[in-house]
């Protein structure tokens, strides 16, 4: 095989976000946030978990900081908990505050680069108890808590990302209802991703307002999961009108307000005659809104698992040929994440990963290639991609070979986009260590750091020793 080197300076490193690792939920005056409550819920989670110890990476982490330096990663991606910082959403809590000071510092004199996220799905439930993320103020209390962020750790974070995953947030938590808040209210999903980026949107203005620019080393960006939308038959128009509208909702619906300013006509369109509050969900975007969500980037965060084959939903498919999709599997009935629904997802029969998920990394460099050629994205980094895989360990030691080979193939998609010319400056793996992974609580593992959650003692699997060689080769071989 011959050898493949990434860009000089490609920053590698690994993902983690703040309710799936950290634990002490009630420590140093945090309030509860809405996956506090969810977990609560019974059935959401599957075997019942709940992530209140989770890693205790709250007491941990400067044991974890040694660890990612001993696995010689460049960066890691981490969240802060806004209900660490602001308990009710909107009161400062130091002590919290203080957690990401230090944590900043551990990673700092590791040499390791901060890339900090500041909303990756723990909402206080407090403001959820005031509408959440369909109530345009929480936009506004995101700045604030944001800002409080910002103003702490801004001498020392260079890299800022404002959301993860905004399509969960919205039409998981208020769509669908399989993510916290649990709430199925259709298009509320859209209402949702508008306040959503409109929080975005806020942030990027006061950022650069107090100078945050790439000539002065900071940069701000937001994280996407995009899909890739292949009708499962091309030539039924049924499913490539499938494919058009998984695009819309999954997509388009933040790609086009982000990039070019504009929501997309057919979204309007597919969701006629569907109300939120008694109204259209377009009676959420005020004068102003689009400009402030569309101010230029410095970079996009890209996550990415797995593309979708969506069929129209056909009334006489028989039960067995609608299972098998990537929402059936999920531990609790839900609605589909897609206002309107109306489709499935049949297998392929591509390979998959343990969780059922296709692999196509072939997908993944058409994504890249698309952001780039209809979009005109600024530089991209993969924020996550990574593989869940029913590890076992043998004498003290984990040989995750599916993980590694997943990572493998993602990793040439990305050399395969870089060729055709995609500026992609980094990748972070999801994830750094085994997790509360959300719905599936711990039986879903996608860590390249295998956690014992009985001792909690972490033990590196064979595709972390991997990652960490490629890393310091800077290239795949
Ligand atoms: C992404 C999430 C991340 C993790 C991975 C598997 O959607 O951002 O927290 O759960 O999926």
């Amino acid at each position: 095989m011959t050898t493949r080197e990434f860009p000089p300076d490609f920053l590698w490193g690994a993902a983690a976000a703040s309710y799936q690792i950290e634990g002490a939920v009630d420590a140093d005056g945090r309030g509860p946030s809405i996956w506090d409550t969810f977990v609560r819920v019974p059935g959401a989670i599957l075997n019942g978990d709940d992530a209140d110890v989770a890693c205790e990476h709250y007491e941990r982490m400067p044991q974890d900081v040694a660890l990612m330096e001993r696995l010689g990663l460049g960066s890691y991606r981490f969240s802060t908990a806004w209900p660490r910082v602001c308990p009710d959403g909107k009161r400062v809590n130091p002590a919290g505050l203080d957690f990401y000071s230090r944590l900043t510092d551990e990673l700092l004199a590791a040499g390791i680069t901060p890339f900090l996220t500041l909303y990756h799905w723990d909402l206080p439930q407090a403001l959820e108890d005031e509408g959440g993320w369909t109530n345009r103020d929480t936009a506004h209390r995101f700045l604030d808590y944001a800002m409080v962020v910002h103003d702490a750790l801004g001498d020392r974070v260079d890299s800022w990302t404002t959301h993860n995953e905004p399509w969960c947030s919205a039409f998981m938590g208020y769509t669908s209802g399989g993510h916290a808040p649990g709430r199925q209210e259709g298009v509320a999903g859209v209402v949702a991703a508008h306040h959503l980026l409109l929080g975005h949107g806020l942030f990027v203005e006061e950022f650069r307002r107090r100078g945050g620019t790439p000539d002065r080393g900071k940069s701000v960006g937001i994280t996407l999961n995009p899909t890739v939308a292949d009708p499962f038959d091309p030539t039924r128009e049924a499913d490539v009108d499938a494919a058009r509208r998984l695009d819309g909702f999954h997509n388009r619906v933040f790609l086009d307000p982000l990039l070019r300013g504009a929501y997309a006509d057919d979204l309007a369109r597919d969701t006629e005659g569907m109300l939120f509050d008694g109204r259209p969900w377009q009676d959420v975007v005020h004068d102003g809104d689009l400009a402030l969500i569309s101010q230029p980037l410095d970079f996009l965060g890209v996550n990415f698992y797995h593309g979708d084959v969506p069929a129209a939903l056909r009334y006489d498919a028989a039960p067995g040929e609608l299972l098998g999709s990537r929402i059936e599997h999920s531990p609790r009935p839900r609605e589909s994440p897609y206002p309107g629904g109306g489709f499935v997802f049949p297998r392929t029969g591509r390979p998959t990963t343990d969780r059922d998920w296709e692999i196509d990394p072939d997908a993944f460099r058409r994504l890249l290639v698309r952001l780039r050629d209809d979009y005109d994205a600024p530089p991209i980094y993969i924020t996550e991609n990574g593989a869940m895989a029913d590890d076992v360990v043998e004498d003290g030691a984990i040989h995750d070979v599916g993980r590694q080979h997943y990572i493998e193939q993602h990793l040439h998609a990305v050399l395969d986009a870089i060729d055709e010319g995609v500026d992609v400056r980094g990748y972070f793996v999801w994830s750094l260590m085994d997790n509360f992974e959300w719905s599936y609580g711990y039986a879903h593992r996608f860590g390249i750091v295998h956690v014992d959650y009985d001792t909690q003692v972490r033990t590196p699997k064979d595709s972390a020793l991997w990652f960490a060689e490629v890393a310091a080769r800077n290239a795949l071989q």
